[in-house]
């Protein structure tokens, strides 16, 4: 058995912890970082898939992610725009296929009024709600209370006008039926990324990537760490008291220490049996806190055939399979690749069929956006995060209905030594890379805080 005493231990290296992770060792503390997986980044994977560099989980950076912009700054990585140029493309509940500029979907102009109505009426509540602490809006109970769609049914008659609004948060975010979630959580996802326009924007919300991959955030921090990040350690046990820790991990690992971060999503702590017990607020808070589900799927072709048609390979429909797809291509490269999103009960539906059936129904949906080119890529791949043991959903964790103002106020505060820090719990940047690494720096902060009184 291998014995580590450090100041503190981190639980997971996905960028919330390796954040925490770097911040605490740049401050002159000693850390290590028990990691489950043989690898680094936990929901951000750069896999390379026959002979293709695919992102398998998040890559997305927007403007208002400027803790991430930062860092991958400082980390010497670089950014590169999403091709965007030409016309995009709208499947229509009723088969057809309209071809669009710009974000607004298109629409009769009553319709077109009408989105903007209710996205002008979200951005404003937004606003107010705020992404740090919806709990303490004065009408958070009441928003917490009522589903999104059942808010949006009372807000508007057009339906079509409600589809298309619900989508950019529901499929598109929280990837979670809009019945399932509140529109206090609808909202603060909203706040959380800039406003409820920016989630419509796809400009804005999938404006970066980063060059060569966005694991390397995460690699390139570990780096940083050398011998003290250990992977195929997942953590089975926390022993814990006023005066440390003690964690146990797989390989015999058995680290002591003043504090533990745990930096793996709220789903998981289950997972991890802590002696003593979590006080029950907490045993009961985190069973009101799951994953939506989506699959991305991925199709690499020889060449970007859609930019001479004079498409930006943007498309987007509220009832075909594939609900999203972008031109995925990477820096720099002759070949053009497209990834499309499936959420929610499409992907339940999705799953429900054979690997040959999910093939051909992925790329069947996307020769209805693109045209016949797309029915023979090179490379087909399938993001299946919900099979995932250290994951289990995409692409985050969020409240059911209630559950933030019932338990939002302290989901963040830590327990004793045990501090708790991933992109699920964070204000700005909410289920996103962003938000990541604002947790890890503020979970940081607030150990350095702690030391600094004694
Ligand atoms: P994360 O889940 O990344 O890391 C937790 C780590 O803990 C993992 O490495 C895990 O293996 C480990 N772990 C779990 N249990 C453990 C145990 N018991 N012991 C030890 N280790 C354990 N974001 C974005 O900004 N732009 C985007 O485009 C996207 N797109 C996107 C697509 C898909 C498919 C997914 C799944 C996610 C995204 N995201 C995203 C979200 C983004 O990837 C996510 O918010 C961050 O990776 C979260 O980082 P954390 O460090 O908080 O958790």
């Amino acid at each position: 058995m291998a014995v580590i005493t450090r100041d503190v231990v981190i639980v997971g290296a996905g960028p919330s912890g390796l954040t925490a992770a770097a911040e605490l060792h740049r401050a002159g503390l000693s850390v290590t970082v028990l990691e489950a997986r043989d690898r680094v980044g936990g929901r951000t994977w750069t896999g390379d898939i026959d002979g293709a560099m695919i992102e398998i989980g998040g890559q997305w950076l927007s403007p208002h992610h400027t803790a991430a912009l930062a860092l991958v700054e400082e980390l010497g990585l670089r950014t590169f725009s999403r091709y965007r140029e030409g016309e995009s493309v709208y499947l229509a509940a009723d088969g057809t296929r309209q071809q669009f500029i710009g974000d607004a979907f298109p629409a009769p102009a009553e319709t077109a009024a009408e989105i903007d109505r209710l996205l002008a009426l979200l951005d404003g509540l937004a606003a107010e709600v705020g992404a740090e602490e919806p709990w303490a809006h004065p009408r958070a109970a009441e928003l917490d209370s009522i589903p999104f769609s059942i808010w949006l049914e009372g807000q508007s008659d057009n339906e079509y006008a409600r589809e298309t609004v619900s989508f950019f948060v529901a499929g598109a975010m929280l990837t979670k039926p809009a019945h399932t979630f509140s529109t206090l959580q609808a909202l603060h996802m909203a706040a959380a990324q800039g406003s409820y326009t920016s989630l419509a924007t796809d400009t804005f919300m999938l404006d970066k990537r980063v060059i060569g991959g966005m694991q390397q955030v995460s690699q390139r921090l570990a780096a940083s760490l050398g011998a003290d990040v250990h992977l195929n350690a997942p953590v089975r046990k926390i022993r814990w008291s006023d005066t440390g820790v003690t964690v146990f991990a797989d390989g015999d690992l058995e680290v002591h220490a003043d504090r533990v971060v745990l930096a793996v999503p709220p789903n998981l702590y289950a997972g991890i049996s802590f002696d003593p017990p979590l006080p029950r607020r907490r045993h009961q808070m985190h069973q009101h806190m799951s994953f939506g589900f989506v699959v991305k799927v991925h199709a690499v072709y020889e060449t970007p055939f859609w930019r001479a048609k004079g498409l930006s390979g943007t498309g987007f429909s509220d009832t075909d399979l594939v609900s999203e797809v972008y031109d995925n291509t990477n820096h720099g490269v002759d070949n053009g690749a497209m990834v499309g999103f499936i959420a929610h009960t499409q992907a339940d539906a999705y799953f429900a069929m054979t690997p040959a059936e999910r093939k051909q129904a992925a790329l069947d949906c996307l020769v209805r956006y693109l045209g016949p080119e797309a029915a023979d890529p090179v490379v087909f791949y399938e993001s299946d995060w919900g099979s995932e043991e250290w994951t289990r959903g995409a692409y985050g964790v969020s409240f059911d209905l209630g559950g933030l103002t019932r338990y939002g106020h302290d989901h963040r505060d830590p327990v004793g030594p045990l501090h708790f820090s991933c992109s699920d719990l964070a204000g700005h940047g909410f289920q996103h890379v962003d938000g990541a690494i604002r947790m890890g720096q503020r979970t940081a902060a607030a150990i350095l805080a702690t030391r600094a009184l004694v």
